[in-house]
């Protein structure tokens, strides 16, 4: 007799859209077919989730896995690894690799890459810059593309787009929404020289300080406001900014990352030094509890990880010569779920912001939800498990992570990826079968 389903899941604590459910789900296919009792099916396969709950898997819409060119920070395999084992079943991969994805060539060689080597879900970014700003309408709807994203302000790589010239260019091709990192790039040169006489990655949050990031956040509104275009600023770092974006949210959707939201200076400095340096900076905690005011006011969308990974021998050059960025795709779900355990935001929020909220603005099919029809994408998370974050678990190239040695609440001890089973107990089961992500139509806005 043939069974009915692939997989059976039963008795988890369902996140639906309607709400918590405990019921079990049937997956064929790699989608989900049934969602309700099974007592009296049968399937391939069957995992027992009672006590766990169980969570659409997370979409991390900015990480960068270094791939071409930068394979001895991080690469697809490592990366998406590292993704699987945080609860993470799909990953948007920034263009500033070398080199920039900026036509179609580099995007196929990034697709050819990850259909080998990928271990979830992807879709990769096409960088936006004044070589390729009039091509962007096509570029954009290339399967495999996320969208585009601009450098206001110089960080890891070449890929810039600092002047407003450029910047309307870029928003004035194409229809989908753009993603930013808003810090102005001249204001950031001329205040270097503070990074340079400081010697201590304590000065980054003062040499890139929120005037920097008020200044682009600002200029990008007005931008994004003439060209009527959707635009996505990423990594907000900033209370100042939150109150100007909670007026523009028509238009202008808000990422925050895990780094800016559990650490703050200067203690982060002090303990991890460069460590602890990313761009925008990690700020002080009043800044911190705006960005969870601004979580908890609707103001921020979604939680990307930023994941950046550098090795340790080039974080443990002497500032400002360390360069900027920390790993994060693999803590980012953990982390939320020890917030939720202290009470900064809920369970249905973790939700929104890592799954719905991704799938809403980027116009993803299939995925971000559990309900009938979709992707069985999913993370099994245990709410009562205590844990200690440490480099040992990373599986990042990077081997480290500024949270080693922190203990957390809550933790994800499966992962499943179109219905099959790719993370077991911290064990990565079968082979890399990620695919990549598929969009809405984008001849038409979403
Ligand atoms: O700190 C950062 N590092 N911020 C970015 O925007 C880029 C990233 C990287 O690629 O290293």
């Amino acid at each position: 007799m043939s069974e009915k389903f692939d997989l059976m899941i039963k008795n988890g604590q369902l996140m639906t859209p309607g709400g918590l459910v405990q019921t079990d789900i049937g997956v064929t296919n790699g989608k989900i077919i049934t969602i309700g009792s099974l007592s009296n099916d049968s399937a391939q396969e069957t995992y027992d989730a009672t006590g766990l709950y169980i969570l659409p898997g997370v979409i991390d819409s900015q990480v960068h896995f270094r791939e071409p060119g930068l394979e001895h920070k991080e690469d697809i395999a490592h990366g998406t690894k590292a993704a699987i084992k945080g609860g993470v079943t799909s990953i948007f991969e920034m263009p500033n690799t070398s080199p920039l994805t900026l036509d179609e060539q580099t995007l196929a060689a990034k697709l050819e890459r990850a259909e080998q080597t990928a271990w979830c879900d992807y879709a990769f970014f096409m960088g936006g810059n004044s070589e390729n700003a009039q091509r962007l309408a096509e570029l954009e709807r290339l399967p495999g593309c996320a969208g585009v994203k601009i450098f206001m302000g110089s960080s890891t790589g070449t890929l810039l787009a600092k002047d407003d010239e450029v910047i309307a260019d870029v928003l004035a091709n194409g229809v989908r929404r753009v993603s930013v990192h808003a810090e102005d790039e001249d204001r950031l040169i001329s205040r270097q020289n503070i990074a340079v006489e400081a010697e201590d990655p304590e000065a980054h949050p003062d040499w890139r300080d929120v005037e920097s990031a008020v200044r682009a956040t600002t200029r990008l509104v007005n931008l994004a406001r003439k060209a009527n275009r959707r635009v996505h600023v990423l990594h907000i770092s900033s209370r100042d900014e939150m109150d100007i974006l909670a007026k523009h949210k028509d238009l202008i959707s808000v990422e925050v990352t895990l780094n800016h939201l559990t650490l703050s200076a200067p203690e982060c400095y002090e303990r991890l030094g460069a460590f602890a340096q990313m761009n925008p900076p990690v700020r002080d905690l009043d800044h911190q509890m705006g960005l969870w005011t601004a979580i908890q006011n609707g103001i921020v969308d979604v939680i990307g990880s930023d994941h950046a990974p550098h090795t340790i021998e080039e974080k443990e050059r002497p500032y400002p010569s360390s360069p900027s960025g920390m790993p994060g795709v693999q803590t980012s779900l953990p982390l939320l779920l020890n917030h939720m355990h202290e009470g900064r935001l809920s369970l249905e929020r973790i939700v929104d912001l890592t799954s719905a909220g991704p799938q809403r603005l980027f116009g993803i099919m299939g995925k971000g939800r559990i309900a009938v029809g979709y992707d069985a994408d999913l993370v099994l998370v245990d709410l009562k498990k205590q844990r200690v974050i440490s480099d040992e678990w990373i599986a990042s190239k990077c081997g480290w992570t500024p949270f080693d040695g922190m203990s957390v609440m809550g933790w994800p001890v499966a992962t499943i990826l179109r219905g099959n089973i790719v993370v077991r107990e911290d064990e990565i089961l079968g082979g890399p079968m990620g695919d990549a992500v598929r969009f809405f139509e984008t001849s038409t806005s979403n």
